[in-house]
């Protein structure tokens, strides 16, 4: 059925998806993994070489998706947790990936997800906070722009909170440039990397697409459109999936990326850097104490956060327009914890 090259190919137990440069391997916990991006992120973070531990944790289902993904011959062991072992799943983790709560339907904007998923998040940091203080948190629950603050301020609350070790995780938005971008490019999304910046909602994303060789060749209305994709993207599957959701294979894929991304860091690997959504100083006198930039990922988690180099005109209006919106996601977040 497969040639020897394909057989060698599925074999390998790492991809373009992830690298790895180290043997350092780690324990990573899924809170959520019982969902629609629980589940597919969790067979990929199965097919990571960095993790040598999964601890697949949700109030519903989890202990299935372990006895499935388990069956996965790669090294990691896999256990999962059902609703009242959420301190069992946390022991030990070095890196908690959080995909809990409900998405999108038709209609809804991210914030309107934030009665149910506010409070969900808030009791995940907790037991965060006792279990697993020194963690790396990659937080994929919506709304981003307030779960984060959300969760840093549940662990400042607790004593416990470093910036270096809460992450949103905006990748989808980066994924979803690349591939857009090399859609209307014809080059390979290899090549059309694309930095985006300030928050993960609509106007607060901000694709820096001057900053890129492709991207800066894309003009009048190819431009007005290609960034309305990358701000609406989401929009396009929640529309097509037609109240069945929002969407989960591809923010698998881009939460398993970054957790990559970061297991690199934790492990020594030097120059792994990618926008995600962290403490950061560069707008804080505006208010604005959140913010996604290309930060280095390190031993400690954040190494070291990006200036954001220099924008386009268009740019620079788009960064207008995600900062008022930006703090008032973030100021809902912290209000919420106060
Ligand atoms: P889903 O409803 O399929 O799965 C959510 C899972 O969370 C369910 O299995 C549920 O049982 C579980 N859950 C609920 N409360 C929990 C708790 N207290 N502890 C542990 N698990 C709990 O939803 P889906 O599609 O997986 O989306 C999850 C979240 O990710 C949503 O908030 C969605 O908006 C967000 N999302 C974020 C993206 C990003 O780019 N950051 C992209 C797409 C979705």
């Amino acid at each position: 059925m497969f040639s020897r090259a394909a057989i060698r190919t599925l074999a390998a137990p790492s991809s373009r998806l992830f690298s790895s440069s180290s043997a350092r391997q780690t324990k990573v916990a899924v809170l959520g993994a019982g969902g629609g991006i629980g589940q597919p992120l969790s067979l990929l973070l199965k097919n990571d070489p960095l993790v040598t531990s999964l601890s697949l944790y949700d109030i519903r289902g989890a202990p299935g998706v372990a006895a499935d993904v388990g069956h996965v011959d790669t090294g990691s062991e896999v256990q999962g947790y059902t609703a009242d072992q959420l301190d069992e799943a946390l022991e030990g983790a070095k890196v908690i990936v959080i995909p809990a709560g409900v998405p999108r339907k038709p209609g809804m904007t991210r914030d309107d997800l934030f009665n149910t998923n506010a409070s969900i998040v808030r009791d995940l940091a907790a037991a965060v906070a006792r279990v697993a203080p020194t963690a790396c948190v990659l937080v994929i629950s919506n709304p981003v722009n307030s779960t984060v603050p959300i969760v840093a301020a549940t662990l400042e609350k607790a004593g416990v909170f470093d910036p270096k070790r809460v992450f949103g995780v905006t990748t989808l938005d980066v994924v979803r440039a690349a591939r857009f971008l090399a859609g209307i490019t014809d080059a390979s999304p290899a090549d059309t990397r694309v930095t985006v910046i300030g928050g993960h909602s609509g106007a607060t994303i901000v694709p820096l697409l001057s900053q890129s060789s492709y991207g800066k060749t894309v003009t009048g209305e190819a431009y007005e459109k290609i960034v309305n994709r990358i701000q609406f993207g989401g929009d396009e599957v929640v529309k097509a999936k037609d109240g069945a959701g929002s969407a989960t294979l591809s923010m698998a894929y881009a939460g398993a990326k970054f957790a990559n991304a970061v297991l690199r860091g934790l492990n020594g690997e030097k120059g792994v850097i990618t926008p995600t959504f962290v403490k950061s100083p560069l707008f804080a006198d505006k208010g604005v104490d959140f913010f996604s930039s290309n930060v280095e990922l390190g031993p400690n988690g954040v190494e070291k956060i990006h200036p954001i180099g220099k924008l386009s005109a268009e740019e620079e209006k788009l960064l207008e327009a995600c900062i008022p919106e930006l703090k008032k996601n973030i100021e809902k977040g912290k209000a919420f914890v106060a």
